[in-house]
């Protein structure tokens, strides 16, 4: 069993915005990096994120603040976010755009020239500093600018197939990988590790994530003893497309709205106005795609099963000013020119709430040395996220991972890692390589979660089906062990598959057992069975692994100080 051995102070899993930015941290807290990726480098899923990053700069409403900012992000998650992460986010989302800014990020701009904000669905005022339709892929590029130029070492293409952790201390030591193009399996050694590998949309069928998001950093984190919470709140955002077959589910950014596209249904009717009047299509996206859903249930539905997205009426130099991305895509995808004709939209799945606990301030989860950050963390936005902070969160949250996982670095001596358990960890990926496992590739199996996810797990929940959906995930999971896939280490995407399956077949049931356990509905958990919110159920539901089965329990919210809950209004948080 051959294998590489490589060793660090901080090691990264993800490069992604969160990863790359704790990387930065972590550098400048002169600790040697290195970041292993799944993806190229560059590629990573943070670029597809279009509308911009929420920030209270006030440079086109003047009266927004961090307070307002606070309120929004606690309101529109529904009373179940951590309050001290949606703090941090909101007072330090101003300097983290600026931050960005210095380091060569070219913002749209207002005409005094300074940065240029947008509407958002569930913010108070225009608050999302943007480049275009295009924020992610410029925050990545800045990002890797500044990577580039320093000594981090990068692994692309590199898969993290376990964590592992001193059996006395219980610390974290490093992790395990697999370098796709040598097919070379390697030993991480790291003083602390930061898992920045985003979230899970590729569990469901319709989605707006690339292939990347299985949840591979989720699932490592909890076989190795991480909590993990919310797993029941997935947002499925209003607008994916929904033709071509092939661009199913791919983004249609809610920029489009917030720069005043209308939704229409078959019969012509602008039918936001009688779901939500006042806020209409900027509604917060839970509302927003429930109320599609609505429509496309009642059957007043497009010729592809969607609904109508208009911005005909803003005129093709400001369309494609304004949201140049999205006129390419749709003439790419569909031939459809959107300052010609209207686009058909209905909801894709499009981030995960829940994911690994952190502590707010650290990002430190309950295994020492452990950190996560951005997609793959859990807490800040609660039961649904308002467009944008997710950027803010990546920049804000990365930051501080990297920062506080090169201050335990500093203080930690490099562990080991036994070569027994790094054989063993070679063995067991191996596994799904041996003959004689048998016939059943990963990609039926896949395809059969995904169905289960879509269609016991979607935007409106039932306790029967969901039930019937757990069972599903569970006779999945019992076959994986027959799972087996031809070919070597090397480019073998049977392999990846194989492992993401088994990733994401363990998250699934964390995520049933959450839905299930949830009884009322809030944010992004809609149960027609439990249809109103409770205020029982104003708490976190966690997912701890107990000698490899899965433990829930309840999480109560700590307790808000007086000076937060006075700028929500209490009324509202109790
Ligand atoms: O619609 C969008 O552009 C997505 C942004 C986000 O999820 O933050």
């Amino acid at each position: 069993m051959e294998y590489d051995t490589y060793s660090c102070d901080v090691l990264i899993l993800g490069s992604g915005g969160a990863g790359l930015r704790a990387a930065l941290a972590a550098l400048d807290s002169n600790c040697s990096v290195i970041i292993i990726s799944k993806s190229l480098l560059g590629k990573a899923h943070t670029v597809m994120a279009e509308g911009g990053i929420a920030a209270s700069v006030a440079n086109v409403d003047t009266k927004d603040n961090w307070k307002v900012h606070f309120a929004d992000t606690i309101i529109e998650g529904d009373y179940i976010g951590n309050w001290q992460m949606a703090e941090i986010l909101a007072k330090e989302a101003p300097d983290a755009v600026y931050e960005l800014e210095r380091m060569g990020a070219l913002f749209d701009r207002t005409q005094d020239g300074k940065i240029m904000q947008r509407a958002f669905g569930g913010h108070t005022y225009k608050r999302l500093c943007h480049v275009g339709d295009k924020t992610g892929l410029e925050i990545i590029r800045t990002l890797e600018d500044g990577i580039l130029h320093r000594k981090a070492v990068i692994f692309d293409e590199t898969l993290a197939t376990t964590l592992t952790k001193d059996d006395e201390s219980g610390r974290i030591t490093g992790a395990v990988g697999l370098h796709m193009r040598s097919g070379r399996f390697a030993a991480f050694i790291a003083k602390s590790v930061v898992i920045a590998t985003g979230g899970l949309g590729r569990i469901y069928k319709v989605t707006s994530n690339s292939w990347e998001s299985t949840g591979d950093g989720i699932a490592l984190a909890f076989k190795s003893g991480a909590e993990l919470s919310d797993m029941e709140m997935v947002q499925f955002h209003p607008t994916g497309m929904v033709w071509p077959n092939a661009a199913r589910g791919l983004l249609v950014t809610e920029s489009v709205r917030g720069e005043g596209g209308l939704l229409y249904n078959s019969k012509g009717e602008r039918f936001m106005l009688k779901y939500s009047p006042e806020k209409k299509e900027l509604d917060a996206r839970d509302v927003v795609a429930r109320s599609i859903y609505y429509e496309i249930q009642k059957g007043n539905c497009t010729e592809h099963g969607g609904v109508y997205l208009d911005i005909m009426h803003k005129g093709p130099d400001f369309i494609k000013k304004k949201l140049p991305g999205m006129y390419t895509q749709f003439m790419e995808f569909a031939n459809v020119d959107i300052t010609k004709e209207r686009m058909e939209v209905a909801p894709t799945v499009h981030y995960f709430m829940g994911g690994i606990r952190t502590d707010p301030e650290s990002c430190m989860t309950n295994i020492s040395g452990l950190f996560a950050a951005g997609e793959a963390a859990s807490g800040l936005h609660g039961a649904n996220r308002l467009g944008g902070n997710s950027l803010a969160d990546i920049l804000i949250f990365g930051r501080r991972a990297g920062t506080h996982a090169a201050e335990y670095a500093k203080q930690a001596e490099m562990p080991e890692i036994k070569s027994s358990t790094i054989i063993s960890e070679i063995k067991r990926v191996k596994e799904f390589l041996a003959d004689g496992r048998n016939e059943a590739g990963p990609y039926s199996l896949l395809d059969r979660l995904r169905d289960a996810m879509q269609q016991h797990l979607g935007i409106i929940r039932e306790e029967k089906s969901m039930k019937e959906g757990l069972e599903k995930v569970r006779s999945i999971r019992s076959e994986l062990k027959k799972v087996k896939t031809s070919g070597t280490t090397s480019f073998n995407h049977g392999l990846m598959e194989c492992i993401a399956l088994e990733n994401m077949a363990l998250l699934a049931e964390c995520m049933f057992l959450s839905a299930i356990e949830r009884k009322e509905s809030r944010g992004a958990h809609t149960r027609s069975d439990y249809p109103k919110k409770s205020i029982k159920w104003k708490l976190n539901i966690l997912c701890s692994n107990k000698s490899g089965s899965i433990k829930l329990s309840h999480s109560s919210l700590s307790l808000m100080p007086k000076e937060l809950s006075e700028i929500i209004g209490e009324e509202h948080y109790n």
